[in-house]
């Protein structure tokens, strides 16, 4: 690990090194949550236009954007990082930021903007990207992005991103507030309420909307977890990325799953997706056609953990299978 010099202080493991070695539930552990704020005051210069650069970047649709002046002075943003071909942990961090960010979906997309950088521009151009964002659903006020690589090295050392290698790059968030030059950072496989709130208090208006009754009526899915094994993975590992009943997403809609595909695949795909994908399976090979762009991840589960998930899925599969018409957000339950 390659600690940040002096803008991070405490230095959380990277996500890629916990997945590996003890699987997802370590990633999701609330030690790897803490908010670190790297710009206190006991810090001689706050992040701003001396300091972050001006370079050129380019988005998913090929729009270019000097860094400083049009995306960030002045603005309240998220950051992160991200290469399309990370087969592991990227597509699960962008589909938490994903939830994320329609969490906080009555914040106008005007006053907080949601930035996702690649650490492999030589292979990441503005197609790849729109691909990626294609798949996530991400809309045009997400910007994802480009450039030449050796400014997008500055742009990501500057912002404390580097990693010598692509697959050991940071999967935390960066929420920067440039009126006042204060940047921290957070994770995304945290209590995404918790960093949800961390962000609405950047702006009084904000953290006036986050009250429980708005949250509720904003959200008219809103439940309470349960402790079921299964439901908690279910929300946090699943759900950005599938729905049961209400379409695809990312990945396919895994209403009546168990029904069409036999118990040992299922078992299989959920805790040994890469080894089920990369055969010639016939049902991989069809999966891969309709979802080209983003693989599912092996999150590190057993097969215990694969039969409790199945459990809720099915359940879900049986009983609500929600109202139709629902927006996508609301499918969402976390
Ligand atoms: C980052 C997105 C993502 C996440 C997170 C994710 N999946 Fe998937 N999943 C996919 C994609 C994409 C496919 C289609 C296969 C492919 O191309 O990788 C898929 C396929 C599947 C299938 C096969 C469906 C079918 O119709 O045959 C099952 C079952 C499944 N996922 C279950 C899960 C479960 C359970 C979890 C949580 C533990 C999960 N997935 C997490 C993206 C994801």
């Amino acid at each position: 690990m390659h600690s940040a010099g002096k803008y991070v202080k405490n230095v959380a493991i990277p996500a890629m090194a916990v997945v590996i070695g003890f699987g997802l539930v370590a990633l999701l552990r609330p030690a790897a949550t803490e908010t670190t704020y790297f710009s206190s005051a006991s810090q001689d210069a706050r992040w701003g236009k001396s300091y972050l650069p001006n370079l050129p970047v380019v988005d998913q649709d090929g729009k270019v954007y000097r860094f400083y002046d049009d995306l960030i002075q002045g603005r309240k943003v998220i950051v992160n990082f991200v290469f399309t071909s990370c087969s592991a942990i990227c597509p699960l961090t962008m589909a938490r930021m994903v939830q994320l960010k329609e969490k906080l979906g009555d914040i106008p997309s005007k006053d907080l903007k949601f930035y996702s950088i690649t650490v492999d521009p030589e292979h990441d151009g503005p197609a790849e990207l729109k691909r990626y964002a294609d798949a996530f659903q991400l809309g045009p006020d997400w910007k994802m992005l480009t450039g030449k690589p050796e400014d997008l090295q500055i742009i990501r050392d500057k912002l404390g991103e580097r990693s010598r290698m692509k697959s050991e790059h940071r999967h935390e968030m960066l929420i920067g507030n440039d009126p006042i030059g204060d940047w921290s950072k957070d994770s995304a496989y945290g209590d995404l309420d918790r960093v949800a709130l961390n962000i609405r208090s950047m702006d009084p208006v904000w953290q006036r909307s986050s009250s429980p009754a708005t949250v509720r009526s904003a959200n008219s899915d809103f439940i309470d977890m349960s402790d079921t094994p299964g439901e908690a993975l279910y929300v946090k590992a699943c759900a950005s990325c599938h729905t049961v009943g209400h379409g695809d997403r990312v990945g396919p809609d895994l209403q009546d799953v168990s029904t069409r595909r036999d118990r040992a695949w299922l078992t299989r795909i959920i805790s040994r997706p890469d080894a089920v994908l990369a055969s010639n399976d016939p049902i991989a090979r069809e999966l891969k056609t309709r979802f080209p762009t983003v693989a599912m991840p092996n999150l590190g589960l057993s097969e215990q953990d694969a039969a409790d998930v199945l459990h809720y899925i099915d359940s879900k599969s049986g009983g609500d299978k929600g109202s139709p018409g629902k927006t996508l957000a609301a499918t969402i339950k976390q």
